[in-house]
């Protein structure tokens, strides 16, 4: 530790309680004494510099102000996809694991009329992305902002305009000899299926000079005036399982219980497994190994009876079947991890969990995880 020489530090001291005395802070280290009037956090901190900003300021918008130049075609977009998109979202942009399938639903019509037709059918199982999106800048700015998911802003820019191009090529918008840059792009904008689509709801938006939105500065007995509600629409429900059952990897899961209430008639047209096949998960089963497989983050990959990331544990029952080897196999897998058994992504080793859970997990599995 630093040690002042003694006549110093005595002359320190003595500075410092004359300056709160006097209502002044401090003593500069050239020994100016701080004036009352200066504040003490003045030195804090420091502009950021035009560079720093210019990173964070990233934003493109609908007009496509923001938007670097650059430019990238379909046939370089089909790699970057190829390498860092369609683990996730599919060959074709139609996965409906990850996430909803990005590219789908629209036609040649839809590009012409500037309005999606089918998102005004309820009955179509889903809206893919290209189906909701109305400004192409929209796609341009989450790709470059977002994606890939596990490896965000790691895009070059023309890459993001390949990539682009090439959703935009699987959507039938673009021609497979096109590339997409800062110079086409607001003409590409023109050809978007729902580029009319989107709608202002008069209670949000219409405000004739006042408020949609009221507060009073009531802080118990509030008198409630409107209940505020939201659900979700049957075609949404289930796609992916129940939400409430399945744990994210990060943050606590918050899932809303899709299974609720049940559907009074069964979808009409044929999607993912819906909310009959998945597992309920009653209060008093909170020792079961349902929950165990919650608590340790299985469900975040595997549901009970469908593939998401990884495979349904029925299809692992069922591929086991009479295998004697089979428990021990699966607690092995469990612990360590494998790959290559039932398809391109790995299932991460869980050295957090314990030799007993493990086995507890792989019977439940084989016994079809009921
Ligand atoms: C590791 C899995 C993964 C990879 C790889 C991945 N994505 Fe995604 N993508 C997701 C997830 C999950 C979401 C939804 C994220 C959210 O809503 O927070 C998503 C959302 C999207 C969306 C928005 C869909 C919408 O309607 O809101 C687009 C567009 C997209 N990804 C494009 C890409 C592109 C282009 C790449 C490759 C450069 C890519 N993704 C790579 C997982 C992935
Ligand atoms: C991050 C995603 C992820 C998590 C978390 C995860 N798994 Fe998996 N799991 C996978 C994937 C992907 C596969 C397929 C791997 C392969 O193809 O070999 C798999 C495979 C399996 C298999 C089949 C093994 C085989 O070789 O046939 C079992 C059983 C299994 N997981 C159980 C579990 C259990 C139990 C947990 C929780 C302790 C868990 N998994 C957590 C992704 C995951």
């Amino acid at each position: 530790m630093y040690k002042f020489p003694k006549g110093q530090l005595i002359a320190a001291l003595l500075l410092t309680c004359l300056g709160v005395s006097d209502g002044s802070f401090a003593q500069t280290s050239s020994g100016q004494a701080l004036s009352a009037s200066s504040k003490p956090w003045s030195n804090l901190g420091r502009a950021a510099t035009a560079a720093e900003v210019k990173a964070w300021d990233i934003d493109v918008r609908a007009d496509f102000v923001g938007l670097p130049k650059g430019a990238g075609s379909v046939t370089k977009g089909e790699e970057v996809w190829e390498a860092k998109c369609a683990s996730c979202h599919g060959t074709f942009g139609e996965s409906n694991e990850v996430f909803t399938p990005i590219v789908g639903g629209t036609s040649k019509k839809d590009i012409e009329t500037g309005i999606v037709a089918n998102l005004a059918r309820p009955d179509f199982p889903q809206r893919t992305t290209v189906m909701k999106l109305s400004t192409l800048s929209t796609l341009w700015d989450y790709i470059n902002r977002a994606m890939p998911w596990n490896a965000p802003k790691s895009l070059h820019v023309d890459e993001v305009y390949a990539v682009t191009a090439y959703i935009l090529h699987l959507a039938e918008i673009l021609p497979a000899d096109f590339t997409l840059s800062d110079q086409n792009i607001a003409a590409v904008q023109k050809r978007i299926p729902n580029r009319h689509g989107k709608v202002k709801f008069a209670g949000l938006w219409d405000l004739k000079g006042k408020p949609d939105v009221q507060g009073e500065g009531c802080m118990s007995n509030c008198k409630v005036s409107a209940e505020v509600a939201s659900i979700l629409p049957d075609f949404a429900r289930n796609a992916h399982g129940n939400l409430a059952e399945q744990s994210r990897l990060i943050g606590a899961s918050r899932g809303a219980d899709t299974s609720k209430p049940p559907l009074k008639e069964p979808l009409k047209v044929a999607m993912a497994v819906g909310a009959s096949e998945t597992p309920k998960l009653a209060a008093a089963e909170t020792q079961s190994p349902s929950s165990l497989a919650k608590a340790q983050h299985c469900l975040a990959c595997h549901a009970v009876a469908q593939k998401m990331v990884g495979p349904a544990f029925r299809d692992v029952a069922a591929r086991y079947k009479g295998n004697a080897k089979a428990e021990a196999l699966l607690i092995s897998r469990i612990s360590q991890g494998g790959s290559g058994n039932w398809g391109p992504i790995p299932m991460p080793a869980q050295p957090q969990l314990a030799n007993d859970d493990a086995k507890t997990l792989a019977r439940w599995i084989l016994d079809g995880a009921k």
